[in-house]
């Protein structure tokens, strides 16, 4: 079996261009979605680079905090004909960014045009457990349902999208998925470029077919995740984006459903770390490349003072080891023009303030979570909860069920959670409510990556790799989720729920 998968990776590594690998085509369709008796992964569809001529559109932000979002079908591009694409007003996919501070308390108002039930996720936000976006809660057609809560995290790039059982990972693909840039007084004293220079990037990527969106996994797509071979940054195919001389802010979200990043400047010349899922580190780091799994962000100072007029770059996603099925080809995301205006050209802090991660020392317990599952090396485990097109993908042998609480934890208290990556794909790993700090990795890369010194709610975790986190729980009782961030996996049942319980008991 580990040969088998073994192969389908060695023959699309080999041969990048066959169109068999590029449409995912190969002999997977023979898999009707009930013989699991093989973990048998598509590969990674091949990229194809567009023209990068079209213009980087900034999305629209809403300022203030109350908003109507009213998911709905469009179109992918404003003159394809299908509406094959969804988006949360008609202007088109993707939503707008809400913007807001520390301590504001928001109205979201979602009104469902769909013709199905949706609901909101936020996340990387401590939201109230009833207002989480949970997978079994859910607004129908025609109804709306308003999330008013206190946005009590500190400043940081956040994110929204459904989490209604059975169709996130489709309408998040289509569409569904927005930022939220939180402020604070902290961030915001130390200056950093703001206005035309902080740019914010969601990267995805689709799969087009005669000109619409394709969403048509199969288990083997289930296996590797759906990916695709068209790149979007903000919604639009390899676009380009004009910046003036000067430090520019890169405020990154990895929003594919599958595909990892490992992005790069082409001079591969260094950025300035600044922030992680939760907001700022205590200080910045210099970086040349990061490897970005599905629900990170990442804040970037890029400095493009010394560059001519017209200068040409690139941000790349560079090939990288370990990946399963995916890591194995290097391809352009966006193409960026140095302009003749001059923007922020001030140095820009290392000191960025203090930040309180969580002592591990002061850790209540330890909890083993166990990715397994059909990818599972050297065997199969967990498998006897399976039905149906899910099961292939496990956590402690469990898949997803709505009946079940799987972990119980105190409010206030500290916990080692321990992810073990026991197959040969990569998982990102995801917990709700709450910001976590990585403290361990072995059995690949040996320690957390300097993007994961911050706060982080989402992390990659690549095969045979161990990790340990520590969290302490907000006094925010009720229950959330935790699962795997590669959304088809998490269709597929790898995801668990814990509670939060009050430090006074109940
Ligand atoms: Cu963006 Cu449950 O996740
Ligand atoms: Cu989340
Ligand atoms: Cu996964």
């Amino acid at each position: 079996m580990n040969a088998h998968r073994g192969f389908q990776g060695v023959a699309c590594g080999s041969f990048l261009l066959m169109v068999g690998c590029m449409d995912g085509g190969m002999d997977h369709g023979s898999m009707d979605g009930m013989d699991h008796s093989m973990g048998h992964f598509a590969p990674a569809p091949v990229v194809v680079e567009g023209a990068f001529t079209e213009v980087l559109g900034r999305i629209p932000v809403v300022e203030g905090t109350s908003a109507t979002l009213e998911p709905q079908a469009v179109r992918s591009k404003p003159d394809a004909g299908s509406l094959d694409a969804l988006g949360y007003s008609s202007a088109g996919p993707l939503g707008p960014t809400l913007s807001l501070r520390t301590g504001d308390r928001i109205g979201v108002t979602l009104r469902n045009k769909l013709s199905e039930a949706t609901n909101l996720h936020w996340h990387g936000l401590t939201a109230p457990a009833d207002l989480d976006g949970h997978p079994d809660s859910g607004t129908a057609p025609g109804a709306s349902k308003t999330y008013s809560f206190p946005i009590s995290n500190r400043a940081g790039m956040y994110w929204y999208h459904p989490h209604f059982m059975g169709s996130t990972a489709r309408q998040a693909y289509r569409g569904l998925a927005g930022l939220i840039r939180v402020t604070d007084a902290q961030e915001e004293a130390l200056k950093l470029p703001g206005g035309l220079d902080e740019i914010p990037l969601v990267l995805q990527d689709k799969r087009v077919s005669a000109g619409s969106l394709v969403y048509a996994p199969t288990s083997s797509d289930v296996m590797s995740g759906w990916m695709g071979e068209t790149i979007t940054v903000n919604g639009v195919a390899s676009p380009v984006l004009k910046v003036r001389k000067g430090w520019v802010r890169l405020r990154i979200l990895n929003g594919s459903n599958a595909r990892i990043f490992q992005l790069a400047l082409d001079d591969q010349r260094e950025m300035r770390l600044v922030g992680s899922d939760g907001g700022l580190l205590g200080q910045s780091a210099g970086i040349r490349s990061q490897l970005m799994g599905p629900g990170e962000r990442t804040d970037l100072l890029v400095d493009f003072s010394k560059d001519t007029t017209g200068t040409v770059h690139h941000l790349h996603s560079l090939a990288f080891a370990n990946g399963g099925v995916q890591g194995r080809q290097s391809f352009r995301v966006l193409k960026i023009v140095v302009d003749s205006s001059v923007g922020t050209t001030t140095a820009m802090p290392t000191d960025l303030g203090p930040i309180s991660l969580p002592d591990p020392s002061k850790a209540a317990r330890t909890r083993v979570f166990t990715l397994d599952g059909m990818g599972a090396m050297g065997g199969t485990t967990g498998m006897s909860g399976m039905t149906g097109m899910t099961g292939m993908h496990t956590i402690n042998g469990k898949t997803w069920d709505p009946r079940r609480i799987d972990e119980t934890v105190v409010a206030g208290q500290t916990e080692i959670w321990e992810f073990k990556n026991t197959t040969d794909e990569p998982h990102p790993v995801h917990v709700h409510g709450l910001q976590f700090s990585v403290v361990a990795r072995w059995g690949g890369r040996i320690a957390p990556e300097p993007f994961e010194k911050g706060w982080k709610d989402s992390f990659l975790l690549l095969p045979g790799e161990t990790a340990r986190i520590a969290l302490v729980f907000p006094d925010n009782p009720g229950d959330f989720l935790l699962h795997c961030h590669n959304l088809e996996h998490e269709e597929d049942g790898m995801m668990l729920r814990f509670r939060i319980q009050s430090a006074g008991g109940v």
